[in-house]
Formats: structure tokens, sequence, C-alpha cells
């Protein structure tokens, strides 16, 4: 069934209170419920009263006190219908259900993850647990019991504060949890386990003292520090940038093994993916270490942008996502470096958002329909949703867009509200009319800014013409203009900025000013500029739009060397390698063009670089991925793509040869040190490695990098030798991948990255990993794992997933089909896998089509036939 946004309605009935006991026996959990009902005003006595309920077996149902006869209720598919409703607005509701998380695969509701419970609900799983008005404009007071064995699950917990514990018969005992904050049934959480804890302080601006608690297994303790750290950096930064204070006297994180997504932001119980919490120099890599930093704050920030304020339904996700996403991205931008964390964010965005927005999953950032809310957790609502909170801050500038949200969570606070109440309190603080920044939420697609320039030498004028165009996609067929933010400066050929001044202005503002496109076509025009300029546009990638702007090669190899915003010289190089691989893949040419003047010019830039800044240098030698190529191409030739990007890699590796690997050789690692400079060193590290092995490789390179990876101080070198070694088929792959998993045999994260390594490696394929497939250390039942090895391959290894004899598409169809019966929700988005096959070549795109009918044709969740109908169009 289809939900709508233009039929929403609020709910007939609330609940704004509750009293859960939830009863954790072997093979049974017993969830007894006082539900505090009250009539809506607008709902008329004797309405029926409908309750979300899923895999329930209901055993008692009484209102005020009576048991209801059998004819006084229905169950009928998801829902709990009574009809005989009491004539007072008030009454009080009481279910005893049971329910089965043994056998809970699919990690929604209450499950079992490792011999401990836990639960996710956001968004639709608490009707997983009890019959409950299971929305998230349904706002409750929660007060939460938890009884258990008390030897197997010693810790039980639950939103807000402890109250009560104690022992009772039978060598069990309890817990009762109160939240004295209202809160959606989506923030509900509980954990009975087995779990160690780490257990911190920190002291909020008002001077209250909150205790911090971060749940694990025993052996995993060891890795919880950095996550610690950053919870206070994250609390402290909130109050400083945001003016937000934490709110209760606990705050929680338990780290869990099995969990669909990376974590969960439950009021005072955030429940995190182990993937997203634990880091330790020996088992974690230094993205893994930069991924716990910001999914804590993510999480923590939530708090504010999420629990406090809340959505009003499902369709508003972006509100707390896209919000929240800004938030954590401003974060990580002042914990380490803001220009390579905007490189990272906009690759994000380019290489998954743009690519759903291109394809038939597009949808806008505030959906208009949905059969499954799951599938919607998508780089759209999360990526692109950050990206107009961006535009927003950018056009307000950080003074007006702090009073916006100062406004907003004053105005809002407690209630569950649209995308449209976070615009309008930014509108009311600053007094700008942020109306037609609406539109970004309402249409899918990304906008092409089409701009061109010209010089006059006799005005001394430079003219800036801009147009806009933004495809129409299915269901939306006459897409609207959108006001563009586009942030530029102009370069004069000595390396200069000029002062910017518009015809009409009196004088110069700023050598870097924000322009809005917000028609069809616009022009403006410079005065004042003597010699013709370079521009630098779209710089800190002031828009999420596709940028088509002819410039000279020269030109952006002018800006890749010159621009003062980091930002855009890595875009300026990434541009141009863009536009020499599709000059082959695309236009045909037999040689990249202007290759040689690249080399030179990399030549020139890079031992300079390196000295000064060797994160950008390794991020300007990450070229384009293939999945996004894919992307720039009518028809898709994956091996063709994948040839001639190697082909790019080699030439750059043979012409600066020597460099990459006296780089690499000279280069030592010490003990791991989370900062920024070290990070960098170390990204370079890997890079001139990668290189080296493509250009001409000594025998003392290669002796040194099976060296290096047994003498690693730490994971980041490890695997940096590791990857190398089995992505080029060196002669100590196979030692050291077998070396790899003994000695890690302990810790699931690292035997992820065992898996994914291999996955990922585009010299071997399909047999590799369906060999892997039956290893006995893989699961389909750990999303992480299934993801460690299916994901990887489909999503990171494209020259094999595309495997022209439809291998790899077979193979993927064939454990979609088996996982889709156990965790619809991690099934649905492996398919997203399959998501540019129409514009394949006719071979393989009939090969796919075969998979993705093969799986039409059997019976499947929701979630998965919502994304095949999608897919198949
Ligand atoms: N709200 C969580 C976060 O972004 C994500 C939870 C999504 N869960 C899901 N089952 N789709 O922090
Ligand atoms: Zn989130």
């Amino acid at each position: 069934r289809t939900v709508f946004l233009k039929d929403y309605q609020a709910p007939a009935y609330g609940i704004p209170r509750v009293r859960l006991q939830v009863d954790i026996h072997d093979g049974v959990t017993r969830v007894t419920a006082g539900l505090n009902m009250r009539r809506a005003e607008s709902t008329p006595v004797g309405t029926p009263l409908k309750l979300h309920g899923v895999n329930l077996t209901l055993k008692a149902l009484a209102i005020d006190g009576a048991e209801l006869e059998a004819d006084a209720y229905t169950v009928a598919g998801e829902e709990l219908v009574i009809h005989a409703v009491p004539e007072a607005a008030d009454f009080v509701l009481h279910t005893e259900v049971e329910i089965d998380p043994e056998h809970n695969t699919a990690l929604e509701g209450l499950y079992l993850s490792k011999g401990m419970y836990c639960t996710q609900c956001e968004p639709e799983g608490f009707r997983k647990i009890t019959y409950f008005v299971d929305r998230p404009d349904n706002m409750a007071l929660f007060t939460t019991t938890i009884s258990a064995d008390k030897k197997r699950y010693p810790v039980l917990l639950a939103n807000g504060n402890c109250t009560t514990r104690g022992d009772a018969a039978n060598g069990r005992h309890f817990a009762t949890w109160e939240d004295p904050f209202p809160k959606p049934s989506y923030l509900f959480a509980l954990v009975a386990g087995n779990l160690a804890c780490l257990e911190d302080h920190f002291v909020t601006r008002s001077g209250r003292k909150v205790t911090l608690k971060l749940f694990a297994e025993q052996h995993d303790l060891r890795q919880c520090h950095h996550a610690m750290e950053s919870l206070k950096a994250s609390m402290r930064w909130d109050e400083e940038r945001y003016g937000r204070e934490y709110d209760l006297d606990i705050f929680m994180i338990v780290a869990v093994s099995h969990f669909n997504m990376g974590a969960m932001e439950n009021k005072g119980l955030n429940i995190f993916n182990t993937s997203c919490v634990l880091a330790h120099p020996e088992t974690t890599t230094d993205l893994g270490f930069q991924r716990v930093e910001s999914v804590v704050a993510h999480e923590y920030f939530h708090n504010w942008s999420g629990n406090r304020v809340t959505c009003r339904d499902w369709f508003q996700l972006s509100l707390k996502e896209g919000f929240t996403v800004f938030r954590d991205q401003q974060f990580s931008a002042d914990q380490l470096s803001a220009s390579v964390q905007r490189i990272e964010d906009v690759a994000v965005l380019r290489n998954a958002q743009f690519a759903e927005d291109a394809g038939p999953l597009a949808h806008p950032v505030r959906p208009e329909s949905f059969i499954e809310i799951n599938n919607f957790y998508t780089a759209t609502v999360y990526e692109k949703g950050a990206e107009i909170v961006r535009m927003l801050h950018t056009v307000l500038g950080e003074a007006d867009f702090r009073k916006g949200t100062d406004l907003y969570f004053d105005r809002h606070d407690g209630q569950g509200v649209t995308v449209e109440d976070f615009v309008q309190a930014l509108a009311d603080a600053s007094g700008r009319d942020l109306s037609p920044f609406m539109q970004w939420y309402r249409q899918p697609g990304t906008p092409v800014l089409h701009v061109s320039t010209a010089h006059d030498a006799v005005a001394q004028t430079y003219t800036l013409t801009v147009r806009q165009s933004v495809p129409a996609k299915t269901g939306f067929p006459e897409p609207k203009l959108l006001p563009i933010p586009v942030k530029l400066a102009l370069f004069a050929r000595d390396g200069q900025p000029l002062p910017l001044q518009l015809t009409g202005e009196s004088a110069a503002v700023g050598v870097e000013r924000v322009l809005i496109a917000d028609q069809a076509e616009q022009r403006w025009v410079f005065t004042g500029v003597t010699e013709a300029p370079v521009p630098s546009l779209l710089r800190d990638f002031s828009a999420p739009v596709i940028l088509d702007y002819a410039a000279g090669d020269e030109e952006l190899l002018f800006l890749m060397r010159h621009d003062n915003n980091g930002f855009n010289r890595w875009l300026s190089a990434q541009t141009l390698f863009e536009r020499m691989m599709l000059a082959v893949i695309e236009g045909g040419a037999a040689e990249l063009p202007g290759l040689a003047a690249v080399l030179e010019s990399l030549a020139g830039l890079l031992p300079g670089l390196v000295e000064t800044d060797p994160e950008l240098a390794a991020k300007l030698l990450q070229l384009p991925t293939e999945n996004y190529l894919a992307d720039k191409v009518g028809v898709i030739d994956p091996q063709r793509i994948h040839d001639v990007r190697l082909g790019l890699q080699k030439a750059i590796a043979k012409h600066l040869s020597a460099f990459f690997q006296n780089q690499y050789l000279n280069g030592h690692e010490s003990s791991y040190q989370y900062s920024s400079e070290a990070i960098a060193a170390r990204t370079w590290r890997d890079v001139s490695l990668h290189y080296a092995l493509l250009g001409t490789p000594s025998f003392t390179l290669r002796d040194a990098v099976g060296e290096n990876y047994r003498k690693a101080p730490h994971m980041t070198e490890r695997m940096s030798a590791l990857r190398a070694l089995v992505h080029h088929d060196a002669p100590h792959a196979a030692v050291c991948l077998a070396d790899f998993f003994g000695r890690f045999a302990k810790e699931a994260l690292v035997i992820d990255s065992w898996f994914a390594v291999q996955a990922t490696n585009p010299l071997r394929g399909v047999e590799e990993v369906r060999r892997l497939t039956a290893h006995s250390a893989f699961t389909l039942t750990n999303p992480n794992r299934m993801r460690s090895l299916l994901a990887q391959f489909a999503n990171a290894n494209p020259v094999q997933f595309h495997r022209a004899d439809g291998a790899g598409y077979r193979l993927i169809g064939e454990k979609i089909a088996e996982l889709d019966a156990l965790n619809p929700q991690v099934a649905s988005r492996l398919l997203g896998a399959f998501s540019r096959w129409k514009r394949l070549e006719p071979g393989r795109q009939a090969l796919a089509r075969e998979v993705l009918q093969g799986l039409a044709g059997r019976a499947l969740s929701n979630d998965t036939s919502e994304t095949l109908g999608r897919l198949l169009g």
C-alpha cells in the first residue's frame, strides 16, 4: 500500500503516557502495556480506535480495567481495530502480547544480537514490540520496566533515568526507567545483556554533571575510548556552536554487532553498530576512526535536531537527517581539516547521491509517496538534504543562521514539525524570504548550471551568463527553477584574486561572493576587469549541482595550482581528469587528450604540495570513480571505463615512478596519532604506494610492502599494505591474507575488512566472492559481514560485478533472494547495486534484466518489491 504526503491527517487518538513492562524469557518475551489514550478533539465519539501491530500474539486486551469481548475488536493485517471505544475522551487501554525476538532476523523491533537483547524502532519498529500509535506525531511519556534472568542479562537499560531496580523470583531481576521527555515511539529503546561499561562524565555549560556510559562486550571495551572522547567533544561543540545543552542526567551508548544501519539516536540510549563505535589503532584505520567520530556526533546532535524537535511524519525525514548531517559535517570540519572534510562530503554526494538522483530510484528530498519508508533512508534524504541546509547557511551567513536555528529549537521544542517549519524559522529570524528554497525539497534530479563568460578588454568588463536546467523525472515532468547559490572568485593570471564589483555598485565587495542564480538565464557584469580572469566557480561546492562550464585545460590546471580554495583545487583536478577520460570513453578519442601537459603540471606541483598539504596531494590523485564516470556516459561499458581509468592512473604512475617509490620508501610509520597532520601523512603514503606499484616497481619496493605489512605499527599501515598486495596480485598476497585472518580472527570488524579487501579486488571476481560466501566466517545474518562481501563486491568492484557473462549479476541476485527472507531492509538496499542497469550496453543489460525479472517472479518483502518495481520501471 502506498502512503501519500498529501493525505496527512493527525492521529484520531493520541497516547500521551505509556507504562511498558517487558519480561524477557527464553523463547518468548511478554510485553504488557498500559496506554493512557486520548481522543483528539476533532475525532467524533465512537470512532474506532486503530493501533499498529506486527507479528504480535495478542494475549489480553482491556479498557479501563474491563476485558474486551472478542467481538469488540479485530486484528487485521498490521492493525488492531477496537470498535467499542468509551465515550470519555480519556481512557486506559491495557494490552498484553507475546513476541519472539530470538527469531527476529529483520533486526527491527526487539531482537537478539550475540546474546544481547536490543531494539531498533525507527521508523516503524515499535509496532513489532507492542500495539501502539506508531507514528512520530504521537508524543508520549514512557516508563519502562524490563525483567530478565539476572546472571545472563545483568545490564537492563531503557530511555531516561533508572528509578528502581531489584531482584525477583527464580534468579530474575528488573529495572524501571523513566524518560521525563515526551517522545515518539521510534525513539524508544531497551537493552538487556551482559555488557561491560566505560564510564566518564561531562559538565554542561550550566554546570550540570552528566554521566556518560558506553556499553560493549568486555573484550571490546579497550576500543571504546575514541568514541567517548568524540562524545565529549560533540557535547561541547553543540553548546558552543548551536547553544544546545544536554538535558538528561545520563547519556548511554550501546554497541551491538547486528545492526542494519550505522546507529540510532534513541533518547538517552543511543544504539550503535559496533563499526561506528569501536576504534583502536591496532584494529581500525583512519577512515574508521573518522567514521566513529562523525557518527557519535551525528547521533548526539539528534538529541536536539530530531528528538527535542522531531518530524511530524516520515515524509519530513530530511528535517532531522539533512540538518543533522549538516551539523555533523560542520563538527568534523572543526575537528580535522575543513577543506578535506568538504572534499570527502562532496565526493559522497557526487558518487552516491548524484547517481541516485539520475537513476530509477530518484526521489525528492521530501518524498511525496512511499510503500516502505525504510527504502527512503537514502543519500538524497541525508546528503542532498544536508546540502540544502548548507545552502541556507551560505545564504544567511553564520550569525543569521544561528539566530534561525535558535528560533527553530525554541519555537518547536516538544513538537513534531515539517520542513516548512524549519525554513520558516530561519526566514523569520533573518527577515529573509527563503520560500524559493522549498522547491529544493520538492523535486528530484540534479540541476545543471551552465556558465559562460565573456571579457571585454575595452570596457574592462567580465560578464558571467548563467543558465539552469533541471532534468524532468518520472512524476515530475515540469521541474521548476531553483535558487542556486554560486560562490565565486576571479583570479588574475598572476594568481591574485580580483576585487569583485558588479555594475551599479560603488565599490568592490571583497574577493569572494555568493550570487544567487534563480532564473532560467541571468547575467552578472563585473567592472574594472582589465585582463581576462580565471573564474573559480561553485567554491566549496556552494550548491549540489552539476557545473557545466567549458573551462580550458590551462584554466583548470591553473586553478589546481593556484586557487586559494582547497576544495576547488581538488574539484578542478577532478574536472580535468573526468574530461580527459570521457573524451576516450565516450568521445572516441584514441588517447587521453592533453595528457602531456597534465603530467608535466603534476610533476611540477606534487613535490611541493606533498610538503605543505599531503592530504590534498592524495585527494588530487584519487581519480573520479568508475561508477561516477558511468553516470556521465550514455551507454555504459564498465570494462572500457575501467581500462581507460586504469590507463590514466598508469600514465601518472609511470611519469612519476621514481617519485612515488621514494615517497613510499622514505616514509615510515610510527605509533598512531589521531590528528589531521598524521592522517594526511598516512593518506599520502597509501596513495603513493598505489601509484608506485602501478609504475615500474622495483624489487626493493615489493619487498618493502610485505615487510611493512608484517611490521605495521597500526591498522592503517597494515591495511594499506595488505590492500596493495592483494589488489596488485603480489606474490605475498595469499600468505598475508592468511596471516591477517589468523591474527585478527577474534575481531569481527577486522574480519569484515578481510572480506572487503578481497571483494573489491579488481583482478579477481565472482568465483572468489562465491568461494568466500561459503567460508565458515561468512553469514548473511550479520549485516556488516554480509555487506563486507556482497555490497562491497556489487558497489565497489564494478569491473567484476559487471562481468560480461552476467555471473556477477546472478551471484548478487541469488543472494538478494536468500537475504530477503531474513532481512528485507538490507536486501532491498543491496538491490540498489542494479540502479544503472538500463543504461548498460545491450549484452549486459539483457543479463541484468534476466536476474531482475527472476527476482520479480518470487514472493518478496515490501521493501525489496518496492525497490524492484522502481528499478524495472
Ligand atoms: N536515525 C538513524 C540515523 O540516521 C538512522 C536509523 C535508520 N533506521 C532504519 N531502519 N532505516 O542516525
Ligand atoms: Zn540521523
